[in-house]
């Protein structure tokens, strides 16, 4: 039996058990994937267990996504980019720590029908972890213009410069309303929605968006936001989907296969059916 996991805080809630149990078991896998919980001071010497020749690899998840990064052997550009590693791969003891992050916000954008971002504009509302994977995302999507705006406007700022080559510009929540219609791609990377009535912007915010716009919510569940954009029409995604296209990524990075989306997907939806019934 192949073992993996996630290396996580002990009071993790993650999803991505069944998700990726699921997939093994479709795939008639002889693997299993496990939730480790983990102090930081004990990282390390977890990460250093995953050399063992039966074991495929980890997720890595909040708050040690940083922490990873110098205990891998080789770290990919796009976890270096992001600034996180989230899912590390065991290559015959050699550790290669990657980032499945800004893969899963393209993948999900694709899928939603967005495929050139050439001549577009998209607007982040966010500037923290999950913004820089998302920027990451959107610039290898080729997006023309990403806007970054966030209720403390100096962090937006830093993260433009750091991340941009001129194509990422922060705005002032002021001047939201003139970025809203130009913007084809809307993200909410803010930790607002997960409560009903917590919103980024405002429903009146919501009817200056473009008829043709894209908006996505990180959040996992359908949040006001999606549910205001829903009823004007507008084509949305969830962060559900964003978590099981990473999960997917993962997955194949560790079995060299391709991951069953739709298995993890219903797997991930009826698990969070359940849990929403037992509360
Ligand atoms: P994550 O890893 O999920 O991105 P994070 O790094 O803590 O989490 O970032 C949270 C983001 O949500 C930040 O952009 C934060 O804005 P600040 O940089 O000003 O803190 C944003 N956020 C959190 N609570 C918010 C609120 N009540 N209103 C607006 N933005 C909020």
């Amino acid at each position: 039996m192949k073992l993996c996991g996630l290396i996580g805080d002990p009071v993790e809630h993650s999803l991505s058990p069944v998700m990726q149990n699921a997939a093994f078991q479709h795939l008639g896998l002889d693997a299993t994937y496990a939730l480790w919980p983990t102090v930081a001071p004990e990282v390390s010497e977890r990460i250093a267990s995953l050399r063992s020749s039966n074991v495929l690899g980890a997720n890595v998840t909040v708050p040690h996504k940083q922490l990873a990064m110098p205990e891998c052997d080789d770290v990919s550009d796009t976890a270096r980019l992001i600034g996180a590693v989230n899912t590390i791969i065991n290559e015959s003891g050699r550790l290669r720590g990657d980032n499945t992050d800004a893969y899963g916000f393209m993948a999900s954008v694709k899928a939603a029908g967005l495929r050139d971002g050439r001549q577009a504009t998209a607007l982040v509302l966010g500037a923290g972890g999950a913004a820089r994977a998302v920027i990451v995302g959107l610039q290898q999507l080729e997006f023309r213009r990403i806007l970054l705006v966030n209720r403390t406007a100096g962090k937006a700022r830093e993260l433009a410069d750091e991340l941009g080559g001129g194509d990422v510009l922060a705005v002032d929540w002021e001047s939201l309303d003139d970025s809203l219609p130009e913007s084809t791609l809307i993200v909410n990377a803010t930790s607002l929605g997960w409560h009903d009535g917590e919103m980024p912007i405002s429903p009146e915010q919501v009817l200056l968006v473009s008829r043709d716009a894209l908006v996505f919510d990180l959040t996992y569940r359908e949040t006001d936001l999606l549910r205001e954009a829903k009823s004007r029409g507008l084509s949305t995604v969830d962060g559900l989907e964003m978590l099981v296209r990473q999960g997917a990524r993962s997955f194949s990075m560790w079995t060299g296969k391709e991951a069953p989306v739709d298995v993890m997907r219903r797997a991930v939806q009826a698990e969070q059916a359940r849990r929403a019934g037992s509360r």
